[in-house]
């Protein structure tokens, strides 16, 4: 937690009636819903996904305002490449566009941008916009902005195993070495604590494949509201029954 993220959560916790402990400092996202939203409406899917795409920059914004350390998000896993080519064109083109459109407010707020997830198959002009994007926000001191974009949850263990093993062979580590820090030090995301709080929309209860290695602790939440409607108030209906779990982490209850 830097002294800039630090300064809004004491402002937000207090607004919501809450202490600094009880709010979610690392919050991940299964954005979920942008197709059946579009279909509600009579819209071709890419219409849910462009709308989805516009609340990708607010929450984030709504984000650093709540003072939150680093927030995930899922925008593509590497499941989705079976989605029609049309589909899968259309999103790519979005993320091209949003990764070149967040970059002032990014700057403004002091945001910096992770990948995780493999470059694999993304299409260059997506990696391009990746790239400066990263490179631009380096040295930012404020929120982590992680976009799973072809993520996978086992890959990224199997790549850790890959990394580790390759060290192993080169004496570089010895067997014993290897523990959970050892193992989290070698996912794609070193950077970026484990998630307090994973939030996915549009009622599904599924974890498809996002952050497994991270989530070993995380408090679940679930909600109806498909993620091109989602806003603020739901975030903060979010962070209010996340105050009220007892994370136990294993161990026994802190409040009875
Ligand atoms: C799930 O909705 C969403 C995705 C597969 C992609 C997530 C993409 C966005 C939120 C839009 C753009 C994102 C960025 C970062 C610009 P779905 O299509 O699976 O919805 P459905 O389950 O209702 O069909």
């Amino acid at each position: 937690m830097t002294e800039f993220t630090e300064k809004y959560l004491a402002k937000t916790a207090a607004k919501l009636g809450l202490n600094t402990e009880q709010m979610p400092k690392n919050i991940a996202i299964i954005m979920d819903g942008n197709g059946r939203w579009a279909q509600k409406k009579g819209l071709p899917r890419i219409e849910g996904h462009r709308q989805g795409g516009k609340v990708v920059e607010r929450i984030a914004l709504d984000c650093v305002d709540i003072g939150v350390e680093s927030l995930t998000l899922y925008a593509f896993s590497t499941e989705n490449w079976k989605r029609p080519a049309e589909e899968i064109e259309g999103l790519m083109k979005l993320y091209t566009q949003y990764l070149i459109g967040i970059r002032p407010m990014m700057m403004k707020n002091q945001v910096k941008l992770v990948h995780i997830g493999s470059r694999e198959n993304i299409p260059s002009h997506v990696t391009d916009a990746l790239d400066e994007s990263m490179e631009m926000t380096r040295n930012n001191v404020g929120m982590i902005l992680g976009l799973a974009l072809n993520y996978s949850g086992r890959n990224e263990i199997v790549d850790a195993a890959k990394k580790i093993a390759a060290k192993i062979k080169d004496s570089a580590l010895s067997i014993e070495d290897i523990d959970e820090k050892c193992i989290s030090s070698h996912l794609y995301t070193p950077q970026i604590k484990d998630p307090d709080l994973l939030m996915r929309t549009s009622d599904e209860m599924r974890i498809s494949n996002f952050l497994l290695w991270q989530i070993a602790y995380c408090e679940f939440y679930v909600t109806p509201v498909c993620w091109p409607d989602f806003n603020r108030k739901e975030l903060e209906k979010a962070i209010l029954e996340y105050s009220k779990r007892n994370r136990r982490f294993g161990g026994l209850s802190n409040k009875s």
